[in-house]
Parts: structure tokens; C-alpha cells; sequence
């Protein structure tokens, strides 16, 4: 079975831990690799761990004590409706399996499981597809026109410039294609989305944590804050010092549901390589790494590289920003392609007082110097994006505008699907 992208999750309620050795025994065998097998004993506990984990499947033992299978399916329904919940009973017992199918569950396996009937009742649910699939004007099936592509920006360190990137190239984005736009900051540490765009709501992503597994449009847009720009921006808490991690499921579910609504999502990545910040890497389209000229940034460059290259994303998933590239007594461009052995698709020029004045103002430059040299660069970028990275409406659009920039240094066909 071809079990493609993260391993397949999967939840058992259950008391008896011979049940849970049977079912991790047959998916060890079927599917070596390919699964994440989570165990609760109590029903009062699995609905949290539900929550939390966000599994594919929920397996249900009929031995409960205190409540019935059926009973948890409803309850899981309710609370992670994007699971699929199997029951699994004793042959004598098929009256709950008849019970639970009603309120909802996708099937029942009758104990002693055996390997064939689970994995039969797996590739039923993953042969559902997630996405609608359609077919582009020359017939090569896409994904739904309704998903955007997610981007994160991430540098090797602090001070590199990639808010301000993030920033300005999702405005700019917005300007050029007229979509939504949405901004995301995932950099809990040193949070600056929202200085830069003069935030001052309350609401941050973490809100979004306890509604994760029902995320529509409406609670998407009761938490995000419409900019003036015409973006809207998911901005993190303040700087603190004890940060809750947000798991992989999570991260996978926000970055899922805003692909639904908005167009484009650039996500302002924390520069720590911490599970919150892989789990963002994974859950995404693309991934823009932000550089600048000088020695520490390259050294630590070569280190996000390499994981990239170990967690086996293809090189295309990346492309490299090579900001204030005309930074005095800078690394030249041409230098850090060799030294890095990497392409760099794109360069911003350098002006500090413009960037400080503006970051420090709290209004993006490109909103308040539409016409200086950086304005057009995040333009630049932007449209770059939008011809070599396009989402399935733009890619259905006759053609994006282009104007050859003297920034682009090449042209890598990214993120196409
Ligand atoms: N293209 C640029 N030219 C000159 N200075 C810049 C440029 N981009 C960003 N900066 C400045 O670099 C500093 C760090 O920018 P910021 O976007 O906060 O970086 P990061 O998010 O990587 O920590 C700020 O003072 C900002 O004004
Ligand atoms: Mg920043």
C-alpha cells in the first residue's frame, strides 16, 4: 500500500494491552515505517489525546468500562470530525457494531483482528481522497483550485531581515494578484509581525490551538486580523520565556485550513530548529530561505541546508533570498553560490534607513515608499513567485504580468503540482 507523506496516525481505546501488541504486531508487518501507533487506556482521557494528535484513524475496543464504543464514536465525531473512527468488537457482539456504524463510524473489525480485514479497512480511508482532484487546461490533474500554497520564510539567524521580507513580499503579493493573503508568525521567540504592521489585537495563533480540529473560514477569520494593506496576519504572542511547542498535527491542521481560505500564506518562521519549527517545514509547499552577505549567516545557512537535505525535502522545495546583497564589504553573491553550493533565485538590495524607519514606524515600506529600490524588489519577488510557483487559479489564468527584474538570477520551476 502506498502510504505517501507522514506516517499514518493512528489512536486505540482500549484496556487491554494485548490488544494494542496485536494491532502494533500486523501494522509492524504491513506497513514497517509507515504508521504511528498512540495507546489510552480511559475513555475520559482519549478524547484530549484526540485532540492533540489529530490521528487518521481512531480504533475503538467494545471492552470499555463505563461507556460504550458507540457511545466514544459520537463523542469523537463531535470533537475530531476529520478522523475515522472503527470499532472493533466481539463476534457476538454486532449489535454495538450495527450501534456504532449508525453514529458514524467507518467500519468494524471483529476480534481477534485479523491482518487482512485491518489493512483492507485502512486502505478503504486512505483511499479517500483530501482534496478534490480536478483536471488543468491541458488534462494533467491539480489539486483543488480552492488551495493556496504555503510558504515559510526562515533564516539561519536573527537580524538577517526575513520579517521584513515576509512582510513586504506578502503585501506585495497581494497588490500584483488581488487574492488573500495571509501572514502567519511562527517566530514565538522574537515575534515581529505584528510591530511591523502596527498590530495591536489580541488574538494570536495560539487561539486557534483548541478549535484546531474543526478550523472553517469563520473561526479562521474571528482570529486573524485584516491589515490596511489587505493582508491578514495570525500574529504570535509576546516574547516569552516558557513557549508551549505546537505539535505537528496542529501546525499541519492551521497551515491546512488557511490553505483553504487564502491564496497565499507566508509564515515568518523562527530561526530555533525545534519540532514546532520541522513541523512548519513539513507542512508547507515551500520554503524561502533568507540570506545575507556575511560569514555567520553563511555558516549557519549550511547547517539549515543539510537538514533540509537529511529530512529528504527535494532542493526545489527551497528557494534562496539573498537579501541586502549589495551590503558594503558584503560576501559577493557569486561567492556564497559556490561557497554554498546553492542557486540563489533572487536578491533584495540594502537600505537600511529605509528598512529601520519603516519596521520602526510599524508601516511596511512598500505600503509607504511604493517606488524605492526595495519596494520593487519585494514586487520582484513576488512576481517571481506567482509565475514559478503558482497556485491552480493563477496557473489556470491566461498569464501573470511579468516584468524582467534585475534582481531575478534565475529561474527555478518550484512547487508546481
Ligand atoms: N533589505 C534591507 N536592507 C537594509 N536593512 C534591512 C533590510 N531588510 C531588513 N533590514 C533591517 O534588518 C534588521 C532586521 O530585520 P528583521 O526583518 O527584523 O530581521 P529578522 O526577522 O531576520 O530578525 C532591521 O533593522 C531591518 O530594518
Ligand atoms: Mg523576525
Amino acid at each position: 500500500m502506498a502510504l505517501i507523506g507522514h506516517p499514518l496516525r493512528i489512536l486505540l481505546l482500549s484496556s487491554h494491552e494485548g490488544f494494542r501488541d496485536n494491532l502494533d504486531q500486523i501494522l509492524s508487518e504491513r506497513l514497517p515505517g509507515g504508521y504511528q501507533l498512540f495507546w489510552v487506556t480511559l475513555p475520559e482521557v482519549a478524547e484530549k489525546r484526540a485532540r492533540e494528535l489529530l490521528p487518521k484513524i481512531i480504533i475503538i475496543d467494545d471492552a470499555l468500562v463505563g461507556t460504550s464504543a458507540s457511545h466514544m464514536v459520537r463523542r469523537f465525531r463531535q470533537q475530531v470530525p476529520k478522523s475515522a473512527c472503527v470499532v472493533a468488537v466481539n463476534a457476538t457482539n454486532t449489535r454495538e457494531a450495527q450501534q456504532a456504524v449508525l453514529e458514524g463510524a467507518r467500519a468494524f473489525l471483529i476480534k481477534p483482528v485479523n491482518g487482512d480485514d485491518l489493512l483492507s479497512v485502512i486502505e478503504q480511508i486512505m483511499a479517500e481522497p483530501e482534496v478534490e482532484i480536478e483536471e488543468n487546461l491541458v488534462g494533467i490533474p491539480i489539486r483543488s483550485t480552492r488551495k493556496g500554497r504555503a510558504v515559510v520564510i526562515v533564516a539561519p539567524k536573527h537580524g538577517v531581515g526575513h520579517t521584513t521580507l515576509a512582510v513586504n513580499t506578502a503585501i506585495a503579493i497581494h497588490q500584483l494578484s488581488k487574492k488573500k493573503v495571509a501572514l502567519v508568525d511562527a517566530d514565538f521567540r522574537a515575534p515581529g509581525v505584528d510591530l511591523a504592521l502596527n498590530l495591536h489585537e489580541q488574538y494570536t495563533i495560539y487561539d486557534l490551538l483548541p478549535r484546531v480540529s474543526h478550523l472553517d473560514e469563520s473561526i479562521l477569520m474571528s482570529v486573524m486580523t485584516h491589515h490596511t494593506s489587505g493582508i491578514y496576519a495570525l500574529p504570535s504572542p509576546p516574547p516569552q520565556r516558557h513557549i508551549q511547542p505546537i505539535p505537528l498535527p496542529q501546525v499541519q491542521e492551521i497551515v491546512l485550513a488557511l490553505k483553504e481560505v487564502f491564496t497565499w500564506q507566508f509564515i515568518d518562521l523562527q530561526t530555533s530548529p525545534d519540532d514546532t519549527f520541522i513541523a512548519f517545514l513539513e507542512s508547507v509547499d515551500g520554503i524561502i530561505l533568507c540570506l545575507s552577505p556575511e560569514l555567520t549567516v553563511l555558516r549557519n545557512a549550511r547547517l539549515l541546508l543539510d537538514l533540509f537535505a537529511a529530512r529528504g525535502y527535494p532542493r526545489e522545495k527551497t528557494i534562496i533570498v539573498l537579501n541586502r546583497w549589495d551590503m558594503k564589504g558584503g560576501i559577493p553573491a557569486s561567492e556564497i553560490e559556490k561557497r554554498l553550493r546553492i542557486e540563489i533565485a533572487y536578491r533584495i538590495p540594502d537600505d537600511q534607513p529605509l528598512a529601520t524607519y519603516s519596521n520602526n514606524r510599524g508601516i511596511p515600506l512598500i505600503l509607504s515608499h511604493p517606488k524605492s529600490a526595495l519596494a520593487r524588489a519585494y514586487l520582484g519577488l513576488a512576481r517571481h513567485l506567482m509565475q514559478y510557483c503558482p497556485t491552480t487559479d493563477e496557473m489556470l489564468q491566461p498569464a501573470v504580468a511579468l516584468n524582467q527584474s534585475p534582481n531575478r538570477l534565475s529561474f527555478i520551476p518550484l512547487w508546481k503540482t
